[in-house]
């Protein structure tokens, strides 16, 4: 027997984002899904997330762009990626052909980026919805965040909401005082959910060469050791939200995503998990399911923000 771990991102929304279970890649970690796809099955997972796509196509920062940490890595890959045009042309008619749904995850440099690239997205057959990422500097707006000021994010929620008919998600940035004022904002502009969160800001330093390891100086850090940390912003966004939230930050097995669950999340990413085993998903997944049907469990629902409660 097997559970039914089925979850829609999108229940308001005229096509859904019907996944058939809540693990999902987190994006950049799992490129655009096409080397995987090669030595894994990626219809089992519930759905994949593109590397971050800008309008234009980009190198990237120089390197070293990663470091090892302990319990986790820091990245700064300065949105490496092939531009929203090559990946209309040439990686969106891939996906159409698998069952699993694809976000795409954009980033735009100001309001009207984001409207461009939402609307360059819409209606590509293989694309079932975006990934908003507001962690980017706000150029109009003195550099602060887009993802930091809940008026700047509703803003962005509703130049995408008004570009395109895909349902989407807005992914929250920890480097807030409060994430619940934001992602009530972004509730109430208009998009589908959000995934909470994004990578912590950070600094390695090389002693020897008695500079900083990553060649752009400071870094996002990930895997386990944000976990703690994303399961506390989880649990604050879900209290304060009726939209899906879907978690991402540090989950390696099968109890991490059933802690995350439980503090309120209705999907989970899988991220610098698969730096270390490229079927970390495909293991998670395994490993939720024989945990709901030790406890016999009939779905999730049964468990979500049960962290939360009072009694
Ligand atoms: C190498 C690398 C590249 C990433 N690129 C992106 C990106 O392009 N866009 C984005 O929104 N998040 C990006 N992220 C953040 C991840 O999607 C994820 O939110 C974060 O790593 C926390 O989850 P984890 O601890 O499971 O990795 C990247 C993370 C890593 C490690």
């Amino acid at each position: 027997m097997r559970v039914d771990l089925s979850v829609n991102l999108a229940p308001h929304h005229k096509l859904e984002l019907r996944l058939r279970n809540p693990i999902m890649t987190a994006s950049g970690t799992f490129s655009n899904g096409l080397e995987i796809a090669k030595h894994y099955d990626v219809e089992r997972l519930g759905a994949l997330v593109s590397k971050g796509t800008t309008l234009k196509a980009r190198r990237g920062n120089g390197v070293p762009r990663t470091v090892e940490t302990a319990a986790g890595m820091m990245n700064a890959i300065g949105f490496q990626n092939i531009g929203v045009s090559a990946l209309v042309s040439q990686i969106a008619p891939v996906w159409e052909k698998w069952s699993v749904p694809v976000l795409v995850n954009i980033m735009g440099e100001t309001l009207e980026e984001y409207g461009t690239l939402a609307a360059r997205l819409d209606g590509v057959p293989g694309v079932a919805g975006l990934e908003v990422n507001v962690s980017c500097p706000n150029v109009e707006a003195g550099g602060i965040e887009f993802g930091q000021d809940p008026r700047a994010a509703a803003s962005v929620v509703r130049e995408v909401a008004a570009n395109t008919s895909l349902p989407f998600l807005v992914k929250l940035t920890p480097n807030v005082n409060d994430i619940r004022p934001i992602a009530r904002a972004v509730e109430e502009a208009g998009a589908q959910g959000i995934t909470v969160m994004n990578t912590v800001p950070a600094l390695a330093i090389d002693v020897r060469r008695r500079r900083p390891v990553l060649a752009n100086v400071f870094g996002g850090l990930s895997g386990p050791a944000i976990k703690p940390i994303a399961l506390r912003q989880v649990y604050l966004a879900s209290s304060v939200v009726e939209f899906p939230v879907v978690a991402s930050g540090g989950a390696m097995t099968g109890t991490d995503v059933v802690e995350f669950v439980m503090a309120g999340a209705s999907a989970v990413q899988i991220g610098t998990a698969s730096f270390l085993d490229p079927s970390a998903a495909w293991r998670i997944l395994d490993e939720l399911e024989a945990w709901c049907l030790a406890e016999g469990l009939n779905g999730l629902d049964e468990i979500r923000g049960v962290a939360r409660r009072r009694d």
